[in-house]
């Protein structure tokens, strides 16, 4: 049997990001019950209404990926309290035109890092209206994770045992659901 397959968006486009080690780390956790790729979304175009007669090019890749996907697995900063710019557009193209959006009834898990004692929840809070209003189905929970230098270890690996093991509850349910839906179960 296959593993079921989980698209990871990150919604940060900057190279260093923390959210992006973060998601790496995650998908460590699973990587014995999901497959995961990383899906680009910082050369998609600025979304425009005009060019949703001839899709560009990037944006027809990013919409087959999160289509051909089990399960999303979005894991963002929080800026100004909301949405990064970049992951907004990814969301804005994956629902567009009319009709032809990727969101619905897909699986997702949201969670994100900051260096904030607040760990990303307003935004998180703000992602999870959104998604739930385009049709996704979303694992429940919070996972706010506040960012520190040990965070992760050497390896890439979650640091601190007690968030190692928080983490690893909402991988397992995210995994355990994906494969139920996907009727991939091990
Ligand atoms: C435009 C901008 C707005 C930000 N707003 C917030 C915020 O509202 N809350 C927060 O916790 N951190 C905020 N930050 C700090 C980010 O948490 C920090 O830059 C973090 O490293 C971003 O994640 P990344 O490394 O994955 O890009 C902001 C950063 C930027 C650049």
């Amino acid at each position: 049997m296959p593993k079921p397959t989980i698209a990871v968006i990150v919604g940060s486009n900057r190279k260093e990001s923390i959210n992006r080690k973060y998601a790496q780390a995650l998908v460590k956790l699973g990587a014995d019950k999901f497959d995961a790729t990383f899906v680009r979304i910082d050369d998609l175009p600025m979304y425009n209404q005009d060019n949703e007669g001839t899709l560009p090019a990037e944006v027809v890749r990013f919409k087959d990926e999160i289509t051909r996907a089990d399960g999303v697995l979005i894991v963002t900063p929080e800026h100004n309290r909301s949405i990064p710019a970049a992951l907004n557009n990814a969301v804005h193209w994956g629902a567009r035109p009319f009709g032809k959006s990727v969101w619905p009834g897909k699986l997702g898990f949201i969670t994100g890092t900051s260096p904030g004692t607040v760990g990303t929840a307003l935004v998180q809070q703000h992602l999870r209206s959104v998604m739930l209003g385009l049709g996704m189905t979303l694992l429940g929970g919070e996972a706010y994770v506040t960012f520190k230098p040990n965070l992760f270890d050497d390896q890439g690996n979650i640091g601190d045992e007690t968030t190692q093991k928080f983490l690893q509850g909402f991988v397992d349910r995210f995994a355990t659901l994906v494969g139920q839906i996907s009727g991939k179960t091990a």
